[in-house]
């Protein structure tokens, strides 16, 4: 008799289990989470501002520089940042496969990169030196050696 009350219970949180997940599916690929930015993870390279990694020099923007950076298994793209103190910077990110972060060490800088999503964050850097860059999401074998570097100078 309990054996086929936990077989009912099992199948009924299974069910539920599915139905949940096929709700998240349908409402996540309906409703990308408001305020981001939809881009194709496998056409990165090919599209702007993704096609040109690195840091940019802007004109009539509320910052003074575009840092573009691409993120995937185990690095990022530009492999080092450096810009001048004192300057406003907006970071723009993605990655090419799965889930990075984009930590900068003693800053406030602390994005996570979703494939298929842009990330942005804008900051003034005021404290000269060299901070670590460093992947907060688990995202593979290499994922403790995704590092990188922001020298401001
Ligand atoms: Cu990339 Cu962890």
């Amino acid at each position: 008799k309990y054996e086929k009350w936990w077989l009912t219970f099992g199948i009924s949180s299974l069910v539920l289990f599915l139905t949940i997940v096929g709700f998240s599916a349908f409402h996540y690929g309906s409703h990308p989470p408001s305020g981001k930015i939809y881009i194709d993870p496998e056409r990165v390279d090919e599209i702007a501002p993704f096609n040109k990694p690195g840091v940019h020099k802007v004109e009539g923007e509320e910052w003074d520089y575009e840092v573009v950076l691409v993120a995937s298994a185990f690095y990022y793209n530009p492999p080092e940042i450096e810009v001048p103190i004192g300057s406003t910077i907006k970071f723009i990110a993605t990655t090419k496969d799965v889930v990075h972060g984009f930590q900068v060490a003693g800053t406030n800088i602390n994005m996570i990169l979703e494939p298929g999503y842009v990330s942005e964050y804008v900051t003034t850097v005021d404290k000269p030196g060299e901070f670590l860059i460093l992947c907060n999401e688990y995202c593979g074998v290499g994922h403790t050696t995704m590092t990188s570097m922001l020298k401001v100078v």
